[in-house]
């Protein structure tokens, strides 16, 4: 067995008192220890963006990041982007302007890339890199989509971006 160290950080909103392995990813805790499974696992070794999320606003590849370097931090996952989403209930859940994009464009096909790619698009508006598809394209760069569906994600995130949403 592995020491177990304590570990307080936010998840989608909520505050979270927990004990891990020091060597455990981000990735591996939010999937295996608090069951968010939305966060997809692909490559685990940061080649694919499958495993995206926001740590404090910032998307990072959670496979590469060690749950341990987030204490303190404000951890959102797919789950916790559509408001009331972390209730599971999909009755009052309302949806996050990204993801009723990616729905409007048929943004996915197998959609095992696709809370990733929706983690990376808001943030890729935050960062102010979605102004032009060439622009979105290479800042979308680290989202791989294995069914080729990049010409609707491209859609979908100039759609968000030129209606101004807030995301
Ligand atoms: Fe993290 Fe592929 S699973 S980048
Ligand atoms: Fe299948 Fe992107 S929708 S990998």
């Amino acid at each position: 067995a592995f020491e177990q160290m304590p570990l307080q950080l936010t998840i989608n909103g909520k505050a979270r008192q927990l004990s891990i392995e020091p060597r455990v990813t981000l990735l591996d805790l939010l999937r295996e220890q608090l069951h968010l499974t939305g966060t997809k696992k692909g490559c685990d070794h940061g080649q694919c963006g499958a495993c995206t999320v926001h740590v404090d606003g910032q998307r990072v590849n959670s496979c590469l990041t060690l749950a341990m370097t987030t204490e303190g931090c404000a951890v959102t996952t797919i789950e916790g982007l559509a408001e009331g989403g972390e209730s599971g209930d999909a009755a009052t859940a309302r949806l996050h302007p990204m993801q009723e994009a990616f729905i409007k464009h048929d943004g996915f096909q197998c959609g095992y890339c696709t809370p990733g790619q929706i983690m990376s698009a808001v943030a890729c508006i935050r960062e102010g890199h979605a102004n032009s598809p060439d622009e979105i394209r290479e800042y979308m760069s680290g989202n791989i989509c294995r069914c080729g569906a990049y010409a609707n994600i491209v859609d979908a995130i100039m759609d968000v971006k030129q209606g101004g949403a807030k995301v």
